[in-house]
């Protein structure tokens, strides 16, 4: 995600639109861009880095008068962070400049189309191809920009929140959304535009939030007119009157940015797969492994390496390639594997796994690897960062900018990227069938609604953090594809509550932890009716006889562990594969709910970074 922001009124926009991006850099901060109408010409500055490097270019360049303008924060998904792929993007005439947030996935095939019309592109970004889109209909078909911008649209599969100028007219800003938010703010003889109201809530508490397929024209002196993309049809639009303040609005409204990102998961999951996961046609395509599926069929092994939550879904990943793909899999601690002189062979494969991109552990394993000659492909969720450029290829997780320390959206997009891989794997070699393939495809584009209707487990998960806020230990537990998530689960809380937690097998219990059980100790445990169900029905049974709270996260409809637990937190079924990216939910939101009542800094826990850059 990124950040959008917009402005054509009576002030001089410059320091509207400066002031906008600074909050709205939690969105998105690899590069920052403006563009203002002078009053002769679009002036335009851009630059990789934060938007105070960006004050510093236009203040250099001039790029400072003007009562309408545009101006953007990224959070690159296509085209690494630099200045040519910053916001904004002149169409190949110099009349047309957009912004955009979001992705447009069929951007290729209209790139090369336009690219046989004799348009050029000077950026990687799928949303310069946007921009000379919107220009090339407005030139066939002899229309304005809005209507250019309306048909266009119509022809880009993806998602947006854009807003477009034209020089050539430059008393009206065109904007539109599809999937990513935009606001506009209505004040006194002005207008402002962004991806929500902190730019403008100091200005106007009067806002227009588009909905999905709705676009509008924004000029002064005239009525605000909303129009459906589809048809052009016109919409009443609603204006509402904002509550919120500054800060609630940075955080959605949500209390923590924790909250607000285990919440962004249903999302952010669909972003991840956006034009990679076509299940209707039976297609996963990601290009990072297209153009190595040989170095991955061929790989005697492939070795997963990360850190913390990362490791976590790197678990997850063995259990998945290996089940759908029969590679064997290892995964390790970055920060073990890169000091015990491992055995690594130049047909080994090495997924490297971090969102920050930057954990020095995990950048250390990777350089290890490559030194022994094995192919290296990356999973991050930062465009452009060291792991992401320092491994031979790889695939992002599209959970935008995660500002609470401890991760949870990043969690569940590995885990949606890794699967996606091992699907792709599996048909290559045929260790998949048909039946089996088509069915994933099609349950995996079912589960960010999943994960919407776990997310309403949230009261139980608030109900039972208020009995348990002030346990000292915990236990959690899973098997089969749940062993990782007993782990997540137990780092989460261990994280942001200072509660000491500790994932286990369930069936590890009788080997040494059982010992542990008592009328003081909760014991959360993960059973989906899904894989070892019985067993870990049997694994309760132990508990309760040794008196253990027991905190059960099951599948809707359950009964045999509901008579056992003495709390149970639903999900929704699906198949066991992925039932981790449903399973964790619960566990978020119960170590959240926990940290919370402890008054625990929840986003900043003590003692930890968002990122890991050194040993
Ligand atoms: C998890 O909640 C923590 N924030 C931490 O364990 C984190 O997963 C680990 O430091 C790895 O970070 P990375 O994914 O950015 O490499
Ligand atoms: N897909 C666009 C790009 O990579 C916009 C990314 C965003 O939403 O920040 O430039």
């Amino acid at each position: 995600m990124c950040g959008i922001v917009g402005y054509i009124g009576h002030r001089e926009a410059y320091p509207v639109l400066i002031k906008g991006l600074k909050r709205l850099e939690y969105r998105g901060y690899d590069s920052a861009g403006i563009v203002l109408y002078d009053g002769t010409d679009l002036k335009l500055s851009k630059t990789k880095g934060k938007v105070s490097d960006l004050e510093e270019k236009a203040e250099k360049e001039g790029t400072l008068k003007g009562k309408i303008g545009l101006g953007h924060t990224r959070w690159a998904t296509h085209g690494v962070p630099n200045d040519v792929n910053s916001h904004p993007h002149f169409s190949n005439s110099g009349n047309l400049v957009i912004i955009h947030n979001g992705i447009i996935e069929n951007y290729e095939p209209i790139k090369k189309e336009l690219i046989k019309r004799g348009y050029t592109f000077k950026s990687d970004t799928d949303t310069e191809v946007l921009v000379n889109l919107i220009e090339d209909v407005k030139k066939k078909e002899n229309v304005k920009l809005g209507k250019a911008v309306q048909i266009a649209l119509n022809q880009v599969v993806g998602a947006y929140a854009i807003a477009v100028m034209d020089k050539q007219k430059p008393n009206e800003i065109v904007v539109a959304r599809l999937g990513s938010p935009l606001a506009i703010g209505i004040g006194d003889e002005e207008f402002f535009i962004a991806s929500d109201a902190s730019p403008f809530i100091e200005y106007t508490s009067n806002a227009i939030y588009l909905e999905d397929e709705e676009m509008a024209i924004v000029r002064l002196n005239k009525p605000l007119k909303v129009h459906k993309i589809k048809d052009d049809s016109e919409v009443d639009p609603y204006v509402q009157e904002l509550q919120m303040n500054l800060e609630q609005i940075e955080k959605g409204g949500y209390e923590h940015f924790m909250l607000k990102e285990i919440y962004e998961q249903p999302n952010v999951i669909k972003d991840t797969y956006r034009g990679r996961l076509l299940a209707n046609k039976g297609i996963v395509q990601m290009a990072g492994v297209e153009d190595n599926l040989e170095k991955f069929l061929n790989a005697e092994r492939i070795i997963i390496v990360a850190c913390g939550t990362s490791w976590h879904a790197g678990l997850v990943a063995e259990y998945v390639l290996e089940e759908f793909a029969r590679i064997p899999v290892e995964v390790e601690y970055a920060s073990e594997f890169r000091y015990r002189n491992p055995i690594i062979n130049k047909d080994d494969v090495v997924i490297a796994i971090s969102q920050s991109g930057e954990t020095a552990d995990t950048l250390a394993a990777i350089k290890l690897a490559k030194e022994n000659g094995a192919f290296v492909f990356g999973v991050c969720n930062v465009v452009g960062s060291s792991i992401s450029r320092e491994t031979h290829a790889g695939a992002y997780t599209h959970a935008g900018p995660e500002i609470g320390v401890a991760s949870t959206k990043a969690f569940t997009t590995q885990i949606t990227v890794l699967t996606l891989i091992a699907l792709r794997l599996a048909k290559a070699n045929g260790k998949m069938s048909n039946s089996d393939y088509q069915r994933y495809l099609l349950e995996l584009e079912l589960i960010p609604e999943k994960v919407e209707e776990a997310l309403k487990s949230n009261e139980v998960a608030k109900e039972v953090a208020s009995i348990y806020k002030d346990a000292t230990n915990c236990l959690y537990l899973g098997r089969g594809y749940n062993f990782p998530v007993a782990l997540e689960g137990a780092l989460k809380l261990k994280e942001i509550s200072y509660i000491h937690a500790e994932g286990y097998p369930a069936a590890e219990m009788k080997h040494g932890p059982i010992a542990l059980i008592d009328e003081s100790m909760p014991v959360v445990v993960i059973a989906p009716n899904k894989g070892h169900y019985d067993k870990v029905v049997s694994n309760i049974q132990e508990i309760k006889s040794r008196s253990g709270k027991i905190i059960a996260v099951v599948t809707k409809g359950d009964v045999q562990v509901k008579e056992l637990a003495d709390h149970v937190i639903e999900i929704p079924e699906t198949n066991e594969a992925l039932t981790p990216l449903l399973t964790t939910i619960p566990l978020q939101l119960l170590s959240y709910h926990i940290a919370v009542m402890r008054g625990c800094n929840v986003d900043q826990p003590r003692n930890l970074a968002k990122s890991v850059t050194v040993e």
